[in-house]
């Protein structure tokens, strides 16, 4: 009977859902779960390892076939009591920091250069970065990048110029605060839900994008060529990394054997009007 075969079901663990960039990660998933019948069962755990364990150990009650674990808090621990201990497959992706099995990254560090040049290349020197109080890997590789391009210029990196807050929209919207006290006239944004939280914070503060701050974000998520003005951003291929994630751990459910693969994607700048050249 149908129940006693396999469920075909996954499991997907995301930091937040209420970001479009996970949004559009999940329905890259479904997209290519439904073409194959399986039934993605999408989690949010806001980064909380309780909750996050509670899922895990729930799917798995539930016999799911295989995860999806974008989390940063799912750590060692879970991967070898729970997921490794019940033999199920797993593909890890985005802010989850571990080096364990199947892997899907994007270009971090070249996707923060991109960002720099641009806004060197159009004359700013000093430039803010915004990004969380407490970055997870891929996103510690743009800091990364940030500071190597940065160094390429002879530039001095300036403490007031590093601005951490909390990786939300929210968070973009008081760093407004700290930015309009700095000498900044350009801002790199670890991702564009900071950037446009920062939009909002700047426009309260009367302060104009471009004229006053140029602006990068990074993710290109589908907000960002909506808002006023539209932001230049890095374009993470979030959706093929969906669709991709997906299959790769179809790939290892069928073959829990073989060796573990480790992809790297792409990012690319895209320009648009929330940057200019300096006056
Ligand atoms: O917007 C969510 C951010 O967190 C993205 O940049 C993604 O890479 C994730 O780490």
């Amino acid at each position: 009977n149908l129940i006693t075969r396999s469920a075909k079901t996954i499991g997907v663990l995301v930091p937040n859902i209420g970001n479009p960039f996970f949004s559009t990660f999940i329905r890259g998933i479904e997209k290519q779960a439904m073409k194959s019948q399986f039934i993605p069962v999408i989690f949010g755990a806001e980064n909380d390892p309780d909750v996050e364990r509670y899922y895990i150990e729930e799917l798995i009650k539930r016999t799911v076939d295989g995860l999806i674990i974008a989390s940063p808090t799912v750590g060692q621990e879970e991967m070898d009591h729970l997921l490794d201990k019940n033999h199920i497959p797993y593909l890890l992706i985005d802010q989850n920091p571990l080096n364990a099995g199947d892997r899907i990254e994007t270009d971090d560090k070249t996707g923060a250069c991109l960002a720099m040049r641009h806004l060197l290349e159009l004359g700013h020197r000093k430039i803010a970065l915004v990004f969380p109080k407490e970055p997870s890997d891929n996103i510690m590789r743009r800091y990364q990048g940030y500071c190597d391009i940065l160094a390429e210029y002879q530039i001095e990196p300036q403490e007031d110029l590093l601005i951490t807050t909390e990786l939300t929209k929210k968070g973009g919207y008081l760093a407004a605060a700290e930015l309009v006290k700095t000498d900044a006239t350009a801002v790199f944004a670890a991702n564009d839900e900071l950037a446009i939280g920062l939009y909002r914070g700047l426009k309260e503060r009367g302060k104009k994008i471009p004229e006053d701050y140029s602006i990068v974000g990074y993710d290109n998520i589908d907000l960002s060529q909506y808002v006023d003005p539209p932001l230049t951003t890095v374009e993470q291929p979030v959706y093929e990394m969906g669709k991709i994630a997906f299959q790769k751990l179809v790939e290892r459910i069928k073959e829990p054997q073989k060796e573990a693969d480790e992809i790297l994607l792409p990012v690319k700048l895209i320009t648009r009007q929330s940057t200019r050249e300096l006056k």
